[in-house]
This record gives structure tokens, C-alpha cells and sequence, in this order.
């Protein structure tokens, strides 16, 4: 049987700050149209950390009706949230402490006894939020935000786990990851990552060129795999790391 066409806009702009102004744009555009509860799924890595920062500078700020949004992550280090290594701690530090409001913030429990346990408290609290399966519901997301690791993971999906292939729970500990930093890690899977209006991949730097091709080329990785379920899967890639200097843009 013949592979479906993955749906997968690209699109290139110039360096780190073009890229981060695009994502902020396509943030704000998400949370406008939903008038009541807009919802996103931030990711980790040091990428989206520009575009964190700009959303907590005018003119971006005031465009983010912040009571009203609500803030999750694809995935975290098994980490305090004032580790470094800590997704959470560095949203927090960008931008969600001085602009979000408290109780819309649904950080990941990285401080129970196993990834595990704080997985299924993760889950707990996304299925409260949001008590459809998202096969039956809206989307559980507006906007999901991923990275792309140098091997093909995305959120903490490592190529060849079981988290990868998770078909039912929301959520998972990961035991072991594939790259630096090597801590465990809890991440949502790929039933609740593409439960999504839009997911938006956010890559940059030379070093991300090679895994970006094969992405785009077809090859069974789990970030090629993340696509939303519900809408837009969207590639925003600096040029320094599109394939042939950006070639793809805008291709389906
Ligand atoms: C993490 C992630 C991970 C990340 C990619 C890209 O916790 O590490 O969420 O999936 O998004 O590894 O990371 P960089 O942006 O640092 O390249």
C-alpha cells in the first residue's frame, strides 16, 4: 500500500529572529480565533526560546489575551523547574511568569517518584481539562509547538521506543533518552501531540540541514510521523537549516 501524502507545509525564512516573528505571529492568530479557551502545547530545547522571549515584548504581549489562554508542554526533563535543563523552567523564565496567568499554567509534575507517576498526573490533568478523547472532541489543542532532534525525535519520542508507538495513554515516561541531555524525560505521545488545530515545528541552524532532508524526504522518524490530526502540520525553518537553500518553501 502506497504511503499517504503527508501534509506538511514548509516554510523558510531568513535566520532565528524571522523565525521566531512568524511563529509569534501564527501563536496570536491561533489563540484569536478561539474566543473562549485557546490552547498550547509549548515545546523545550534552546530553538523556541527566542520566540518565548518575544512574547513578552510589545507589540506581541498585548496581543495575547493571557487570562484566557492556557499554556501546556509536549514534553520535559525529569528535572526541578529551576534545573537549566528544565523546559518549563526556561518558558517560565522567557516569558509565562511574567505574563501568564498562574492557574493557566499546566507544567508537567517532573518532581513525583518516576517519570511514570508523573506521567499519569499529566494525564490526569489533560484529560480534567479536556474530559473527550480526542477522536470524539474538538481538538485537545490550538497550536502544538515541536522541535527536531538530531536523530529524528520530536517532543521526547526517540526513534524505535514504545513511546512512540503509545496507541492509547496520553502520556508517558521516558526512561532513557537518545540525546543529550541524557535525563529522563515524560512526554505527551503522538495521540494527544496531534491532537491539534495546528502543529507547528520550529527548526533552525546548520546542524538541523541533514535531519530536516530526511524529513522531508520521507523517512519513517517520529518527527515525521507528528502530524496534526486536525488541521496544519507547518515546517518553519531558518535557511541555514533548509535543505537546498530553501527550495521546499511552501511545498506540500
Ligand atoms: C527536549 C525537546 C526536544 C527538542 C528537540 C530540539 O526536551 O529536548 O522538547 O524534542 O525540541 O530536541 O531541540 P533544540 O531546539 O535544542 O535543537
Amino acid at each position: 500500500m502506497s504511503k499517504p501524502e503527508p501534509k506538511r507545509e514548509v516554510i523558510v525564512v531568513p535566520d532565528k529572529r524571522a523565525l521566531a516573528e512568524a511563529a509569534a505571529q501564527r501563536l496570536i492568530t491561533r489563540i484569536a480565533a478561539n474566543p473562549q479557551r485557546p490552547t498550547v502545547c509549548l515545546t523545550g530545547g534552546s530553538t523556541p526560546q527566542q520566540l518565548y522571549e518575544l512574547l513578552s515584548t510589545s507589540p506581541w504581549r498585548e496581543k495575547i489575551p493571557w487570562a484566557r489562554v492556557h499554556w501546556f508542554m509536549t514534553d520535559d526533563r525529569y528535572v526541578s523547574q529551576d534545573d537549566p535543563l528544565s523546559n518549563i523552567g526556561m518558558a517560565r523564565k522567557a516569558f509565562l511568569d511574567a505574563c501568564a496567568s498562574a492557574e493557566n499554567v499546566h507544567a508537567i509534575p517532573a518532581n513525583r517518584a518516576t517519570p511514570d507517576e508523573a506521567a499519569e498526573l499529566y494525564e490526569q490533568e489533560l484529560r480534567t481539562f479536556h474530559p473527550l478523547p480526542p477522536d470524539e472532541g474538538f481538538p485537545l489543542f490550538d497550536l502544538v509547538l515541536m522541535g527536531v532532534g538530531p536523530d529524528g525525535h520530536t517532543a521526547s519520542l526517540f526513534p524505535g521506543t514504545s513511546a512512540l508507538t503509545e496507541p492509547d495513554k496520553w502520556v508517558v515516561g521516558v526512561a532513557q533518552a537518545n540525546v543529550a541531555p541524557f535525563v529522563p524525560r515524560v512526554s505527551l505521545t503522538l495521540p494527544c501531540l496531534t491532537s491539534t488545530r495546528e502543529m507547528l515545528f520550529l527548526v533552525s541552524g546548520r546542524d538541523k540541514k541533514d535531519i530536516v532532508a530526511r524529513v522531508l524526504a520521507g523517512d519513517n522518524l517520529p518527527a515525521a510521523r507528528a502530524q496534526s490530526a486536525h488541521g496544519e502540520t507547518v515546517w518553519l525553518i531558518d535557511e541555514a537549516a533548509a535543505p537546498n537553500g530553501g527550495q521546499h518553501a511552501n511545498a506540500r
